[in-house]
């Protein structure tokens, strides 16, 4: 297995999207941590799962106040996490064919966050990478949430992996994927 350079300023965020009950590992969860683990052991890596976090529904304010507030409470940690790492992992399962709606509900405040003064935010995410790690029945009818995913990637400037797909369904059905759970022990280790 090739090993990553550290460089000192890496730290990997992986944000989770599952809506399994907390305590409950899903398919995607599994797959990324075999992902994480061929990481080297001292990049920093930070989990969150963001259907545990109170993310308020995003207002639309760009036509009337024209800016946001600096945000409060898990929003403010998920900011800071998000300009925090220099690499940005998607834990998302497909559902309905696109993106899982805490994950939607995330997103959404990109958009927010991009008009707080001061915060900076698009040139600062322009500076990251966005990767994908996805389970679902059928890797085809994934691509409509991969194709949003890279282009909120190429909307920010920020430099996009791409996908890393597993078949998953019922908790560790994942496992069976040896395709997917061999391509997982390489995945992060790119560029
Ligand atoms: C609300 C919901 C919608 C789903 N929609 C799709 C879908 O559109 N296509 C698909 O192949 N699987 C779909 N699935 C199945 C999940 O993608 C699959 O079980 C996945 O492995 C769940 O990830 P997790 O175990 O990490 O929670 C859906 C599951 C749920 C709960």
């Amino acid at each position: 297995m090739h090993r990553m350079t550290t460089d000192p300023m890496k730290s990997f965020l992986f944000l989770s999207a599952s809506t399994r009950e907390p305590g409950h590992t899903g398919n995607t969860e599994t797959l990324a941590r075999i992902a994480a683990a061929a990481l080297p052991d001292e990049l920093p890596q930070r989990w969150i799962s963001l259907a545990q976090c109170q993310q308020s529904a995003f207002v639309d304010l760009r036509h009337t106040a024209g800016h946001y507030p600096a945000p409060e409470g898990d929003a403010a940690m998920l900011l800071e996490a998000t300009l925090a790492a220099s690499d940005i992992v998607f834990v998302s399962p497909v559902y309905w064919f696109s993106v899982p709606s805490p994950m939607k509900t995330y997103l959404d405040q990109w958009s927010a966050w991009m008009r707080v003064p001061g915060v900076d935010f698009k040139a600062r995410m322009a500076e990251k990478r966005l990767w994908v790690i996805a389970t679902s029945g059928d890797r085809d009818k994934a691509q409509p949430m991969f194709d949003s995913y890279r282009l909120c990637a190429e909307f920010l400037g920020m430099q996009w992996m791409g996908p890393l797909w597993g078949k998953g369904g019922a908790p560790d059905a994942v496992l069976a994927d040896t395709h997917a759970i061999e391509a997982a022990k390489s995945f992060l280790l790119r560029g």
